[in-house]
């Protein structure tokens, strides 16, 4: 059978969709460096307010608060490669070679359509005034946007736990001035505390950060095509990969094998860019979920196992926040649901489930199966394909989908 494609939602909004992956990114540092709830956001929303007291027009500072909540993205990465080397920084919690986020950072955004106007952003996000940061660049060698991400990053590491009084407020400047030439350059702090009079504190206080960002993040549509949604759905599936040793390459692997079957259908361009996106975004959640858990090597207990669950609603919870996402959603999130309504988090039946997420089921099973892992083998394409046939005997996945499955892979499994 040929299904349909046309995903109709393609004009993307920018600031929902960098807003929402932040959320993804937040439980990373929140729960790995003690860092407060919404760190980024708010370090986006301080950059964003400064960007715009320096005169900078709308698109730049679309530019801006984008870069600033994706200031820490290779933080997955880092931890990662540091347990690669014996480091455990989940223990430490600090963050010893500290270019090594900023160089996987930079890499990691260069492949999203805004990059050539965002260069050495994130690479120099630590750079200090005085010359002593992790790559000695000096003011001039730095681009504004990196000097407010920067200042932002330190008064909220510094600062945001603390309840606000007028006493904060002081500290705050006296910390932007006390450090003026060294950590930070003048013009970067006289925006900052031109802002504070303005109030920026108080503001911070009193509403949402997620309501303030969102009307200072100016608003930009964005219609992607199929090469850039895959780019920002590529990045994405590495900084959630990076989250596990286990599954170092899942969400990239179910990707692109989502991209084939919806080449196998014959979908339009803009489907087959969403389909990928689902796919490298449905276990998005999981960043959400310790990392102790997601690779415990013993039987998990009942609570372990729910928190293992609680990844496919965060997923959920994460994509429901962008607008025009709304299939995407559906696509990715429910991919540990089952027809027989025996799966979770919603325990969906077949007449819920569109052909798109049974899919994404079986793509799931699929690349689990055929996937290396520390304490397995990767099964043979055959092998995958009957284990999904008798998932589909036993009412639970798709058989239409399987069959799919073994003929678009079977010539040349991926
Ligand atoms: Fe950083
Ligand atoms: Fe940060
Ligand atoms: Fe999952
Ligand atoms: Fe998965």
């Amino acid at each position: 059978m040929i299904y349909p494609g046309d995903f109709k939602n393609v004009k993307i909004s920018f600031k929902e969709l960098f807003c929402a992956l932040s959320d993804a990114l937040d439980y990373v540092e929140n729960s790995l460096f003690g860092t407060t709830k919404n760190h980024a956001k708010r370090v986006a929303y301080i950059a964003a307010v400064m960007g715009k007291k320096a005169g900078l027009g709308d698109s730049e500072l679309s530019d801006i608060t984008a870069c600033a909540l994706l200031h820490d993205n290779a933080l997955t990465e880092y931890i990662h490669t540091e347990q690669q080397a014996g480091i455990n920084v989940l223990l430490s919690k600090e963050i010893t070679h500290i270019d090594s986020h900023c160089i996987s950072g930079e890499k990691n955004i260069s492949v999203l359509p805004f990059y050539p106007r965002v260069k050495n952003v994130i690479l120099y996000h630590h750079e200090r005034a005085d010359g002593y940061g992790p790559f000695h660049k000096k003011t001039a060698d730095t681009l504004l946007a990196a000097r407010l991400i920067h200042l932002a990053d330190l008064i909220d590491l510094r600062f945001a736990s603390e309840q606000y009084t007028a006493t904060r407020e002081a500290a705050m400047k006296q910390f932007a001035v006390d450090h003026t030439d060294t950590l930070f350059d003048s013009e970067t702090v006289g925006l900052f505390i031109s802002c504070l009079e303005d109030g920026l504190v108080q503001e911070t206080e009193q509403q949402d950060c997620t309501v303030l960002l969102k009307n200072a993040f100016p608003e930009k549509f964005c219609d992607y095509g199929k090469d850039e949604i895959i780019s920002v759905g590529a990045m994405f599936a590495k900084i959630i990969d990076y989250k596990s040793n286990f599954t170092s390459r899942h969400s990239l692997g179910i990707a692109t094998k989502a991209l084939r079957m919806a080449q196998f259908y014959g979908w339009d361009d803009e489907t087959q860019g969403a389909y990928y996106l689902a796919g490298a975004l449905h276990d998005i959640g999981k960043l959400a979920v310790t990392t102790d858990i997601l690779e415990k090597p013993d039987a998990l207990t009942a609570q372990e196992y729910k928190q293992i669950q609680f990844h496919a609603y965060a997923t959920n919870e994460i994509l429901s926040g962008i607008a025009g996402f709304e299939d995407i959603r559906e696509w990715a999130a429910y991919h540990h649901e089952k027809l027989d309504g025996s799966g979770y988090p919603f325990g969906k039946t077949a007449a819920q489930l569109p052909h798109k997420s049974r899919l994404m089921a079986c793509l799931d099973t699929y690349q689990a199966l055929r996937e290396v892992r520390p304490y397995k083998q990767g099964m043979t394409h055959d092998a995958a394909v009957a284990f999904l046939r008798d998932q589909a005997a036993r009412g639970k996945l798709d058989a239409e989908c399987v069959h799919d499955i073994d003929v678009c892979f079977r010539s040349d499994p991926a």
